[in-house]
């Protein structure tokens, strides 16, 4: 894309000696903000679940977390939003640190190629959803944590507030209750799992679980810092290990293939990072051993992930050469 800031941007970052690294992020994330800000069309809020399309879609945050937990932003990085689906993550980390390798009978590690609420292949798949982060995958993931400790929407709370340092991220009752309203889709891929024998929660829990957990709120800089322990290799801000490097490295590279759904592909072309979109219109994308990001703007795409937000991670990508590639 062309931008008149851009030739000025470039080249200050090809000069290492004129910034430091704190300038250079804050630089990179400035330019970014004004791109996104001349954008025709940002996309729509999510309408399927009536409160996220309230939400005014000219909103526009961004951070950047060091591994060492340094965190910059521009816009309304500080702003909480709705996590939605990138709560997977989390009670993935969780799931797969409690239950190890077990955790991959009820669940596979495919892409989907998909949409991210779909019934059909499951039936196919006999009640084996493909990943993680289709919704059929959350569930099982969900279950495990709940058979586990009881309460996994209140240990992925916990896990987000431990990691970010924000003791007031917290579930938003509202709309929990909107996504067990609208909820159809979610109790069928959940009732016909049951029926395949691959949960072990009576449904109504396990959705209830699930609608908490979605309903989380958090801002950008929660997000980009909470995430953390995937820049660090599995390793928590106090030091001890919430994963193995090797389960980081299998999170990532799930993010990679599976984390933005049916358009999975399409992000690792542009933005060649692990990433996970939420409905609520977040990202969170992973540099392993440099630094988390967090972008968040409402407007999705047909896909469901953040028109701005990919754009936003696309430029951060290209104009820092941060990638996996
Ligand atoms: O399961 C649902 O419908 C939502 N609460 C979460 C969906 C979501 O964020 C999927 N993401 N892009």
């Amino acid at each position: 894309m062309f931008h008149p800031a851009a030739s000025a941007l470039a080249s200050i970052l090809s000069t290492p000696t004129r910034l430091t690294r704190a300038g250079r992020f804050e630089a990179v994330l400035n330019h970014i903000a004004e791109e996104v800000e001349g954008l025709a069309d940002r996309g729509r809020p999510a309408d399927y679940i009536p409160l996220l399309a309230e939400v005014d879609p000219r909103h526009f945050g961004m951070a950047v977390a060091e591994a060492d937990g340094t965190v910059y932003g521009v816009g309304d990085w500080k702003r909480p939003f709705s996590t939605q689906s990138i709560t997977k993550v989390f009670t993935l980390a969780l799931a797969l640190s409690l239950e190890g390798e077990h955790l991959w009978r009820g669940v596979g590690r495919e892409p989907s190629g998909n949409p991210f609420n779909s019934l059909v292949q499951l039936e196919h798949e006999n009640g084996v959803p493909r990943n993680p982060f289709i919704n059929a995958g959350a569930l099982v993931v969900t279950d495990r944590l709940q058979a586990l400790t009881a309460d996994a929407a209140g240990r992925a709370l916990e896990l987000l507030r431990t990691e970010s340092g924000n003791p007031t991220i917290d579930f938003v009752p509202e709309v929990a209750a909107c996504e067990a309203t609208h909820g159809g889709r979610n109790a069928a891929l959940a009732h016909f799992m049951a029926s395949c024998g691959n949960l072990t929660t009576p449904v109504p829990d396990l959705l209830a679980a699930y609608f908490w957990q979605c309903s989380i709120a958090a801002s950008c800089k929660d997000l980009a810092l909470a995430a953390g322990f995937l820049a660090r290799h599995g390793t928590r801000t106090d030091g001890s290990a919430l994963l193995t490097k090797s389960q980081a490295k299998q999170i990532n590279a799930m993010m990679l293939t599976c984390g933005t759904y049916d358009a999975a592909g399409e992000f690792a072309y542009r933005v060649g990072l692990p990433g996970k979109s939420g409905v609520g219109g977040g990202i969170i994308a992973i540099v392993p051993g440099v630094c988390t990001l967090c972008v968040w703007s409402p407007g999705l795409d047909r896909r469901g992930n953040s028109v701005a937000g990919v754009l936003a991670l696309d430029r951060f990508t290209t104009l820092t050469g941060l990638s996996v590639f």
